[in-house]
C-alpha cells in the first residue's frame, strides 16, 4: 500500500512506528521499498555520502532533481521526499515555492523537506498552499553547520529548548504534516513529540520520536569520513563489498576471471576459417 499523507497521520494516532531511510539512487530504492520502509528521503545529505563533499552546503538543486528523479523511479510503496538545498528556499518564498514545484514536477518526490522553524514559517505557508506536502527539518540543521560552528546537538539550555518547542509547533501550524528532530537531547524530542499532532521522526533524538530515519551508508557501514554517535550498523556492507572488489583484482590477474560459464561461445569453424585468412 502505497503511504501517503494521510497513512502517516493514522501511523501516528495508532502509535504505529514510522521507519524512513536515505536513498539516492534507482536500485537502492528498490530494495529499501521492497523491504517495506515507509519513507526514503532523498536527503542533501547526498553531498557528504555521494558526492564526497565536507557538508551539504554545496549541493544544487540540479543535484536533488537529479537523484530524485532515479529514487522515484524505484520506489512503489514508500513515499518519497526530496530535500531543498540550501538556499533554494532560504532566498525568498517566490524561489521556496517555484523551487518545491521543481521537486514535484522534475523529481517527482511526493513531498519536500526544508530545514528551520519560526525562521521558514512564511515559505512552508506558501509551499503548502501550492498543494505541495513539506516535512520540516528543526534541530541540529546542517546547512547551518557554519552558524552552529559545527555538527552540534541543539536543544540543550532553557532558552534553547524553549525555541526548539516554539520552531516545533510554528512548523505544524505552518501546515508541514511531519516534522524531522536532529541531534536533540531524548527527552526534549519526547517532549516535543507529545506536544504535536503531526508525526516526529527522529535522527539522534531519542526513542519516543514517532519515527526514525538514518543514512543507508551509515547503517550500512558503507561510509566511514564520519560516524555521529546515534548511528547503529545494522550490517557491515563496506567490508563485503571491499572484500568483493579486492577477489575481483585478484581473479582478474590470476586469470580466474572471466571463465568458460561468463563467455560466448562462437563455432569453431569459424575461427578456424579467420586463422587461416590471417
Ligand atoms: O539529508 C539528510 O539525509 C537528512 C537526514 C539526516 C534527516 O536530512
Amino acid at each position: 500500500m502505497k503511504n501517503t499523507v494521510l497513512t502517516l497521520k493514522q501511523a501516528k494516532e495508532n502509535g504505529t512506528k514510522i521507519t524512513m531511510l536515505t536513498a539516492y539512487d534507482y536500485s537502492t530504492a528498490r530494495l529499501i521499498d521492497e523491504a517495506g520502509v515507509n519513507m526514503i528521503l532523498v536527503g542533501d545529505s547526498l553531498g557528504n555520502v555521494m558526492l564526497g563533499y565536507e557538508d551539504t552546503v554545496s549541493v544544487t538543486m540540479e543535484d536533488m532533481i537529479h537523484h530524485g528523479a532515479a529514487v522515484a523511479r524505484g520506489a512503489k510503496n514508500a513515499m518519497v521526499v526530496v530535500d531543498m538545498p540550501f538556499m533554494s528556499y532560504q532566498t525568498s518564498v517566490y524561489d521556496a515555492v517555484v523551487n518545491a514545484g521543481r521537486l514535484m514536477k522534475e523529481a517527482r518526490a511526493n513531498a519536500v523537506k526544508l530545514e528551520g522553524g519560526v525562521n521558514v514559517v512564511p515559505q512552508i505557508k506558501a509551499i503548502v498552499a501550492a498543494g505541495i506536502p513539506v516535512v520540516a527539518h528543526i534541530g541540529l540543521t546542517p546547512q547551518s553547520v557554519n552558524a552552529f560552528g559545527g555538527h552540534k546537538v541543539q536543544g540543550k539550555t532553557e532558552v534553547a529548548a524553549r525555541k526548539l518547542i516554539a520552531d516545533a509547533k510554528a512548523v505544524e501550524e505552518a501546515g508541514a504534516f511531519c516534522v524531522v528532530i536532529e541531534g536533540v537531547p531524548s527527552k526534549l524530542a519526547s517532549l516535543i513529540t507529545s506536544k504535536l499532532s503531526i508525526p516526529t521522526i527522529g535522527i539522534g533524538a531519542g526513542a519516543d520520536c514517532d519515527g526514525q530515519v538514518l543514512v543507508y551508508q551509515d547503517m550500512l557501514g558503507m561510509y566511514s569520513d564520519f560516524t555521529p554517535k546515534f548511528v547503529k550498523k545494522f550490517a557491515n556492507i563496506g567490508e563485503v563489498m571491499k572484500a568483493a572488489f579486492e577477489k575481483y583484482i585478484e581473479e582478474v590477474n590470476s586469470g580466474a576471471f572471466p571463465s568458460a560459464e561468463h563467455c560466448y561461445a562462437i563455432d569453431g569453424d569459424i575461427i578456424e576459417k579467420l586463422e587461416k585468412e590471417g
